[in-house]
């Protein structure tokens, strides 16, 4: 990591003209004295930003997952002034990209295709923000063992930063409980039986947080709140059992760490991802004016409840699963893509998200159960690939 005192540090964004790329880009966009682009990757659903964000950030290379997007990108970096901006494409140039010793990689790409890119940014020494949950989600230990030194990742997923910042008050040893909290979603405080009839476009509006599709959705069941314990167990070495859920529909506090004294350490903010993303590009520095701070002059209540786990079940599935095995937990999120995307095609209902993905795991708990841990990325892709598979056939039988 070079001294940020010195000299800019160079970013590679991937994902970014997603919600977390482009929120990535504002940050850096206000501080153009400690950062510099050296990449940027996406999809290729949207050529015309993607350019547009090459060229304002004057950045060397672009990778795009979709080959066959490079000609559109190509003409539209030429018609930006753009012509001497490189472009590799192909889902192997955007790992090739996160693993070119950049000083951070942030990694804003939706689903458990970031994982490689991630163990290639860890392998080639990179600082890795991480907002791709599925990461440590679906790769578990083969994440954690691509690290070349301690504490290369920092988390971007607002819960696992406040969780990192509270940490901060106390020892490992002295933590009692981490308390992940959950907005509750647009549908907090509804039965399972009025759950029955939600449309894509009713769980598509979230009520605090702007986010891409699957993951506002997944915010929505719940099933985001699943991952996200996973992801807290195994970035913080926190069992599942250790790990409570709270409903707090306001989303100022973050997440909390609770310690053995019986103190809890929160993070409070206004719900803006900029502050966990800067951290993630900044850290152990925080940087200035880069979100809102609570406004103490104005009456506020901040409320916490337990979650309804018969209405969502997904977070008790995810730790059934966390509890099981790494190949577990790639299935679950595997299965559960697979049914949000059938949900948002009007093939599934939205209760039969997650009970698809629990039949998925049903279906393939013994054989996972008979060797948990992936010999490599690889194998877990051809787990995913089983895991969606089967969820397709569920999903088309009930059709
Ligand atoms: N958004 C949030 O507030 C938030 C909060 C916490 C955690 N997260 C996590 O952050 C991740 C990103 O979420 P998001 O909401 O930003 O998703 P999003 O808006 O859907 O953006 C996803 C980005 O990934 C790009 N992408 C897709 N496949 C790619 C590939 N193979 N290689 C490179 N880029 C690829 C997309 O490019 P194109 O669209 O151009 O094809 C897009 O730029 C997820 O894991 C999510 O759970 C998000």
């Amino acid at each position: 990591m070079s001294d940020s005192s010195t000299s800019r540090r160079r970013v590679v964004v991937l994902g970014s003209t997603g919600s977390i790329g482009t929120q990535g880009l504002d940050v850096i966009s206000r501080h153009p004295e400690l950062f510099e682009v050296a990449g940027l990757a996406a999809g290729g659903s949207h050529i015309r930003l993607l350019a547009e964000q090459a060229v304002r950030f004057r950045v060397p290379v672009v990778a795009v997952a979709a080959g066959g997007a490079a000609p559109s990108l190509r003409e539209a970096l030429d018609a930006l002034g753009g012509t001497r901006i490189r472009i590799e494409a192909g889902h192997d140039a955007v790992t090739s990209l996160a693993g070119s010793d950049a000083d951070v990689v942030l990694n804003g790409i939706t689903g458990s295709i970031g994982l490689a890119p991630s163990i290639a940014a860890l392998q080639a020494g990179s600082q890795l923000a991480l907002a791709n949950k599925e990461s440590v989600v679906a790769g578990g230990h083969l994440l954690f063992d691509a690290q070349v030194r301690e504490a290369q990742i920092n988390p971007v997923d607002s819960e696992h930063s406040a969780i990192w910042q509270s940490l901060r008050a106390g020892t490992h040893e002295e933590v009692s409980r981490l308390v992940v909290t959950a907005s509750g979603g647009p549908f907090r405080g509804m039965t399972r039986r009025q759950l029955r009839d939600v449309t894509p476009e009713q769980a598509l509006n979230h009520p605090t947080w702007r986010m891409g599709p699957v993951v506002t959705v997944n915010s929505s069941t719940l099933m985001n709140k699943g991952l996200e314990v996973i992801e807290a167990s195994r970035l913080f070495g926190i069992p599942p059992e250790r790990i409570v859920v709270t409903v707090h529909p306001q989303s100022i506090v973050h997440s909390m760490v609770e310690f053995r004294d019986g103190a809890t350490i929160c993070q409070a903010s206004p719900p803006d991802m900029r502050l966990p993303i800067a951290l993630g590009l900044s850290a152990p520095e925080r940087l200035g004016n880069v979100a809102a701070a609570c406004d103490w002059s104005t009456a506020a209540s901040w409320t916490f409840e337990p979650l309804d786990d018969e209405a969502f079940p997904a977070v008790s599935l995810a730790r059934q699963c966390l509890a099981a095995s790494q190949k577990h937990t790639a299935v679950l999120n595997a299965a559960n893509e697979q049914a949000v995307h059938a949900f948002l095609g009007h093939r599934l209902s939205y209760l039969g998200i997650v009970d698809t993905v629990k039949a998925v795991i049903d279906e393939m708990d013994a054989g996972l159960r008979s060797a948990p841990l992936f010999e490599s990325v690889e194998e877990m892709e051809r787990i995913e690939d089983e895991a969606r598979h089967r969820a397709d056939d569920l999903i088309d039988r009930a059709e």
